[in-house]
């Protein structure tokens, strides 16, 4: 009996060894050990010989990627939730199914969003840097002040997984949740979160001490929170972010937070990533990640264990279990 040719699956970027072990023993994996990110030319040379492309956030698959792409590809197995990078019209009119690893981010991502919160109002990374910097001059009864988050509202924008799990440390942390979502989440899970839904966003904007931005980013989202909405917030409310960096108009933020009328940011994610507005660089009120709101190594071989039971599946002719559906987004 003759052997089924392996499918070539190409990997833009190196996962850990584990995943990439298992890659190799399924498919005819072509892996990008130094780790460099692929420019648009490579990505288009990769599609042109790839049966299975597994992309991640940092591999912007355009229009052009895809209308180049080799009759081959059937599958673009992203390594990774949100599937802003991929144009998915364009994935659609090749007849190329798209897929992703959603749940096993979400605890991860809740804690990055937590500490985050957490860090931004008590003034964590600034400690840090002063403590560091070997100017501390001891403790002080008015010194390094935060705000305290017991008691205060929390409103999250974007009730899926991520916002759920948010909402359950948060309500540890004393909190009381609101949120604002396209659809109202299922009574038994607003009971259990103990959440109010607020219909208009920009009610609930006006009336919180810190948002939290967890919806996915999208034509729809794209920056959601514009300048107009983000007066609507109060001085005191701090902004804490981990989804995308384009749901909030970048600029206006900065410039909001360099004149006081937000107290503060937590942001690991950015509009022109991995630009960062170099005004913001500058702030002592806000916190800056290098997206890492789901960096853990568990977190990660999840992701590659996804990616190859989406790929192996669809491979064997069945439907993968994370198939992207664009009007579900
Ligand atoms: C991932 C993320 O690490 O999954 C997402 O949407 O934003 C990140 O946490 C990244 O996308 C991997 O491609």
């Amino acid at each position: 009996m003759t052997e089924k040719k392996k499918p070539i699956v190409v990997v833009t970027r190196k996962l850990p060894d584990v995943v990439e072990t298992r890659m190799m023993e399924l498919f005819d994996a072509r892996l990008n050990s130094d780790d460099a990110p692929l420019t648009h030319a490579q990505l288009i040379d990769a599609a042109q010989v790839a049966d299975v492309l597994v992309p991640t956030v940092t591999d912007r698959i355009d229009g052009d990627i895809i209308e180049k792409a080799g009759p081959q590809l059937r599958l673009i197995a992203s390594f990774g939730t949100g599937v802003d990078h991929i144009d998915l019209k364009a994935a659609r009119a090749r007849g190329i199914t798209v897929t992703n690893t959603p749940g096993v981010l979400t605890e991860d991502t809740a804690d990055m969003t937590m500490a985050l919160l957490l860090a931004v109002a008590r003034r964590l990374a600034e400690g840090e840097r002063l403590v560091r910097s070997g100017q501390w001059k001891g403790w002080g009864p008015t010194t390094m002040l935060g705000h305290r988050i017991w008691g205060k509202r929390l409103g999250i924008l974007g009730m899926g997984r991520i916002g759920q799990a948010l909402a359950r440390r948060a309500r540890a942390f004393g909190m009381s949740i609101h949120y604002h979502n396209r659809r109202r989440v299922y009574p038994d899970v607003e009971k259990e979160l103990e959440a109010t839904y607020w219909e208009s966003l920009d009610q609930m904007l006006a009336r919180m001490d810190v948002v939290s931005i967890n919806c996915p980013h999208t034509p729809a989202t794209y920056h959601l929170l514009s300048e107009r909405r983000l007066k609507l917030l109060r001085p005191h409310c701090y902004i804490v972010n981990t989804s995308r960096g384009e749901v909030i108009d970048e600029t206006a933020l900065t410039k909001m937070l360099s004149k006081g009328e937000i107290a503060g940011a937590g942001l690991d994610v950015f509009e022109h990533e991995p630009a960062v507005n170099p005004k913001l660089l500058r702030l002592d009120n806000v916190v800056l990640l290098p997206h890492m709101g789901s960096a853990t190594i568990e977190g990660r071989i999840d992701m590659g264990e996804k990616v190859i039971i989406n790929i192996k599946t669809f491979v064997d002719g069945h439907a993968p279990p994370d198939r992207v559906i664009e009007t579900l987004l």
